[in-house]
């Protein structure tokens, strides 16, 4: 009665958690950093926008998004980018990036690639709508190792050239969730020449690229621009989720080719859930604004600082790049998350969680991911915790 291709998906992380741990009391007084949700204030201009176009609520929103948005968005990309686009056919507004990089596989990879079902690769571990996506589609899931020997991000080019030629998408995260890694502008290029060669299209999550240390991210549009790609190579996924602090207002976009696009916004038009015009005038103004980021920003380097000074002596300790979470070794993810708790109160995810086995190994077993979204004394304080519970 009920469709296949979605009986082997794990159950999601937080439930998976949830029976982990809450059978058994917590041993402190309980320290949450297991979800990705941020915490910091977001701008305080949001009430005034949101009340000044309250009418809004009058009318069907446009699917798109309103003009002002999407002109608000290609403001800001030129600015941080460097890469023109013309707001009208490159962009479209979506309910945050989780909406897109689903309909990416829907709206965006053919049924077959050289008469066979299409491989869309994705890193290992990974953000799990990527999965679902593929799923959806029926196409052929392949999860490519993103651990300590790959400097966390995912050897594509390793991959056999059969599973390649196959290959219609991949799915690349950077600043990546959960390591922090961030992918240079070599691997970017490395990538989407691989792209250009084998003719797949690259859907590059970029949803973290405003929280990083010193450096900023590149995109994969900035560097395929500069490359001269072929226009449809590459679509990049950005939010208002952790850049403004705001993930309840549920609004990114994405942008590349025009062609891309306009297939992801027919699918839009049809089966879409567009985002209510006074929320798309707040978004507009968002994405308009930096100060809030610098702001926000400098908070979560200030708890890269406590991150680095607490754990420097712990086993395995690699500082993120960028992002907002610590991918800790230990020895057993969902053994140290137990005893987290038990112990202390800490509550973290197993890494395991957020990876899937392939041939009997799973490449976030080994792994806690540790959220850095609480105030730095809570922060501090959780972690010095952690620290002296797993190393004892
Ligand atoms: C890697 C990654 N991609 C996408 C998302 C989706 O975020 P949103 O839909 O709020 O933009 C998240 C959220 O946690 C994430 O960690």
């Amino acid at each position: 009665m009920f469709p296949e291709r979605f009986s082997n998906l794990p159950a999601y992380a937080f439930p998976r958690l949830r029976a982990l741990l809450d059978h058994h009391p917590a041993g402190g007084e309980p320290v949450h950093m297991t979800i990705g949700e941020p915490k910091h204030p977001f701008p305080a201009w949001v009430k005034d926008e949101l009340a000044a176009n309250i009418d809004g609520f009058n009318n069907y929103p446009r699917n798109d998004g309103s003009e002002a948005l999407l002109t608000a968005i290609s403001g800001w990309i030129e600015r941080r980018f460097s890469v023109k686009t013309d707001a009208a056919s490159q962009i479209l507004s979506l309910n945050g990036t989780r909406e897109g990089l689903y309909n990416a596989c829907m709206a965006l990879v053919p049924e077959k690639k050289f008469g066979d079902t299409p491989n869309i690769l994705m890193p290992n571990p990974f953000y799990q709508v990527y999965a679902v996506g593929a799923a959806s589609i029926g196409a052929n899931p392949v999860f490519v190792p993103a651990t300590r020997s790959t400097g966390y991000l995912p050897d594509f080019a390793g991959l056999p050239t059969d599973i390649l030629k196959k290959t219609a998408a991949v799915f690349i995260c950077s600043p990546s969730n959960p390591q922090g890694a961030v992918a240079s502008r070599e691997y970017l290029r490395d990538l989407i020449n691989l792209g250009e060669v084998f003719d797949f299209q690259i859907f590059s999550d970029e949803c973290y690229s405003e929280i990083y240390r010193d450096t900023p991210p590149p995109s994969a549009l900035e560097v395929a621009a500069e490359m001269n790609a072929h226009p449809e190579r590459v679509v990049i996924f950005h939010s208002l989720s952790k850049r403004s602090n705001l993930p309840g207002l549920r609004s990114g976009f994405a942008a590349g080719g025009p062609k891309s696009l306009a297939r992801l916004l027919q699918l839009r038009n049809f089966a879409g859930a567009p985002l209510p015009t006074p929320l798309q005038a707040v978004a507009a103004r968002a994405w308009s604004d930096e100060e809030h980021v610098i702001e926000n920003r400098r908070l979560y380097q200030e708890k890269f600082a406590v991150a680095d000074k607490v754990l420097a002596d712990f086993e395995g300790y690699q500082g993120p790049e960028a992002g907002f979470f610590l991918w800790l070794p230990v020895e057993d993810g969902e053994e140290a998350a137990l005893k987290l708790w038990t112990e202390t109160g800490v509550r973290v995810l197993p890494g395991a969680y957020l990876s899937r086995d392939v041939n009997g190994n799973n490449p976030g077993k080994s792994y806690i991911r540790v959220a850095l979204v609480a105030p730095k004394q809570d922060v501090q304080q959780g972690l010095e915790k952690l620290k002296n519970c797993i190393q004892n």
